[in-house]
C-alpha cells in the first residue's frame, strides 16, 4: 500500500492494516476490511494505551493501593472524556459503562420510568434489532414508516407523535443506519419529541465513530436525552460501551442488575442504592475496555470528526461512482455520489445475477475482502428495501423456520472506516466486475442451514496465523 497517497494519511494509525491473509488459490494478500459497520480494527494509540495501562491495572473504586487509585482515576477520567465527546453536561447527564450499545439500550428500556399515562415508545422501521426488541418488551412500541428508498418518513413521524401526543414517553431512533448509512435529523426529531413532553434516545452505534455527536444542554429544545455507543465500532475493540443519559432518571428507581458496586448501605432487610452512575454499574467493570474507548476518542478528536467525515465521504463518492458503472449492481438507499457527505460510508447493494451470500463468499475467499451479507440485524428494514411483500415474507419466514436459509433475501454491505483507501475501493470494484460476470475460480457449495457458500475442499489454516496459547513466553520465565 502506498502510504504517501494523501488518502492513506490515517492508515498508519491502525493495527493490522497490512496483514496478509490466505486466498483460495494458495497465495496471500493484504486483507481489506469493508465491514467496519460491524466492528473496526484497533487504533495503534489504543493498543499502546492498553499496554501502558496494563502495567498499572488493578481493582477500581475501593482499593487503597497506588495501582487501584490510578486505575480508578483512569476509569473516571474516561467517563469525563466520553461525556465531553458526546457534548453532554456532567451536571445533567451521567455516563454508565457497559459492554455495548445493545446492553445500553436494554438497560434504558428496563430503567425508563414509564407511567400508565406515558407508556408509548416511538421508534422506526429502520432500526437495528438492538434499538427495537428491548422496547417491545418494555412498552407499547410504535414503528414510524419509511420512504421507498429507506429514509425515515418524517410526515409519518409527525403524524404518529400527534396521534399518541402526551402518551409518548420516548422516541428512540438510530443516529445513522447500519444498513443504508442514512443520517437522521436527530435534533429536529428531538425538538418534535420534546414538544409533546417525550424524551429522545439516539442509538449512536454507527453515528459516533463517523460524525460529531452533540447532546446539547437540557434547556435546548433539540437536546438529546440518551445516547448509546459501542467501542468496538470506534476502533477500540476491548469490550466496552456506554449509555450517556439523564442523571435525574438514573437517580430514581432500582437498578436492573443488583450487586457489588451498586449500593450505599446494605442491611439484612434494607438497601440504599448508590447515586448514578454507580447504581447502574453492577459488578467489577471492564476497566481496560473503558480506557481503550477513551483512548480511541482522544485519537478521533485529534484527527477531528470533520476530517473523519471528509475522508469517508471521498471513499463513498468514489465507490458509488464506480458501482454505478457495473450494470449488474443495484444500489439501495441513497445512490447519489454527489451527496456522499450527507450519509455514512455504508453501501448496501445486490447483484442481479449472483446472490448476496455467494458474492460475499467469493470476495472473501478469492480477493481477501471482508464484507457482510444478509440482513444486518435489521430484518424489517431489509424487507422494506427489497420490497418483499407480505405473502413472500411469510414464505421466507416459513422456509427459515424449517431450517433453510438458502434463499433468504438480503444484501451485500460494504462499510468504510478511517483507514480505508481509494486503492482498496478500486480493487473491490475490479473484483465485483469479475464476480458479476460469473468469473470466479472456486467451486462453492451452499450450506442450506446458514445460506453461506463454502469453497469445496478448502478451509483456511487459521492456526498458521493465530492460535490461542502460541503467544506464551516460556523464555522469559
Ligand atoms: C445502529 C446499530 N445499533 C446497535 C447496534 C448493536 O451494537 P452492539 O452489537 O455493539 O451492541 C449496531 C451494531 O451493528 C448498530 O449498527
Amino acid at each position: 500500500m502506498d502510504s504517501s497517497h494523501p488518502n492513506n494519511l490515517y492508515r498508519n494509525l491502525f493495527v493490522g492494516t497490512e496483514q496478509k491473509i490466505p486466498l483460495l488459490d494458495g497465495s496471500e494478500r493484504t486483507y481489506i476490511n469493508f465491514d467496519n459497520a460491524a466492528s473496526t480494527p484497533s487504533l495503534l494509540p489504543v493498543q499502546k494505551a492498553v499496554d501502558d495501562f496494563l502495567v498499572f491495572y488493578s481493582s477500581v473504586h475501593r482499593g487503597t493501593g497506588f495501582k487501584s487509585q490510578l486505575s480508578t482515576h483512569a476509569y473516571e477520567q474516561a467517563r469525563e472524556i466520553v461525556l465531553r465527546f458526546l457534548g453532554a453536561d456532567p451536571k445533567t447527564h451521567t455516563c454508565i459503562f457497559g459492554k455495548n450499545t445493545t446492553e445500553a439500550i436494554n438497560k434504558l428500556a428496563r430503567r425508563f420510568p414509564f407511567t400508565p399515562q406515558r407508556n408509548i415508545v416511538i421508534t422506526s422501521g429502520m432500526e437495528h434489532h438492538s434499538n427495537d426488541l428491548p422496547w417491545r418488551l418494555a412498552a407499547e412500541t410504535i414503528h414510524v414508516g419509511l420512504l421507498p428508498d429507506g429514509r425515515l418518513d418524517t410526515d409519518d413521524f409527525e403524524a404518529k407523535l400527534k396521534q399518541y401526543g402526551s402518551r409518548t414517553a420516548l422516541v428512540t431512533i438510530s443516529g445513522a443506519s447500519n444498513v443504508t448509512g442514512y443520517i437522521n435529523d436527530i435534533h429536529h426529531l428531538a425538538e418534535t419529541a420534546h414538544a409533546v413532553g417525550a424524551q429522545i434516545c439516539v442509538d449512536c452505534a454507527q453515528l459516533a465513530p463517523h460524525r460529531k455527536v452533540d447532546m446539547r444542554p437540557l434547556d435546548d429544545p433539540a437536546h438529546l436525552d440518551y445516547v448509546s455507543i459501542s467501542a468496538h465500532k470506534m476502533y477500540a475493540p476491548f469490550g466496552a460501551g456506554a449509555l450517556v443519559g439523564r442523571r435525574d432518571i438514573f437517580e430514581q428507581g432500582d437498578p436492573d442488575l443488583r450487586g457489588g458496586g451498586t449500593v450505599e448501605i446494605v442491611t439484612l432487610d434494607d438497601v440504599v442504592w448508590a447515586e448514578p452512575p454507580e447504581r447502574d454499574e453492577a459488578g467489577s467493570p471492564n476497566t481496560v475496555g473503558v480506557v481503550a474507548l477513551a483512548a480511541a476518542i482522544c485519537q478521533l478528536e485529534s484527527v477531528g470528526m470533520d476530517a473523519v467525515a471528509a475522508h469517508e465521504a471521498e471513499l463513498t463518492r468514489h465507490a458509488l461512482e464506480a458501482l454505478h458503472k457495473i450494470p449488474e449492481v443495484m444500489i439501495f438507499g441513497s445512490t447519489d455520489p454527489a451527496r456522499a457527505e450527507e450519509r455514512l460510508g455504508v453501501i448496501p447493494f445486490g447483484l442481479t445475477n449472483v446472490t448476496h451470500f455467494l458474492a460475499a463468499s467469493v470476495l472473501g475467499y478469492e480477493y481477501g475482502i471482508g464484507v457482510r451479507s444478509g440482513c444486518f440485524c435489521a430484518h424489517p428494514y431489509i424487507l422494506h428495501l427489497l420490497q418483499v411483500g407480505e405473502d413472500e415474507a411469510v414464505k421466507v419466514r416459513n422456509r427459515m423456520l424449517a431450517g433453510d436459509r438458502s434463499e433468504m433475501p438480503g444484501l451485500i454491505r460494504a462499510s468504510f472506516g478511517l483507514y480505508n483507501t481509494i486503492e482498496e475501493v478500486d480493487f473491490f470494484i475490479d473484483a465485483l466486475k469479475e464476480i458479476s460476470k460469473g468469473n470466479y475460480r472456486g467451486k462453492y457449495v451452499q450450506d442450506r442451514a446458514s445460506g453461506e457458500y463454502l469453497p469445496e475442499g478448502w478451509t483456511p489454516e487459521f492456526e498458521k496465523y493465530f492460535a490461542i496459547g502460541n503467544s506464551r513466553c516460556y523464555e522469559s520465565i
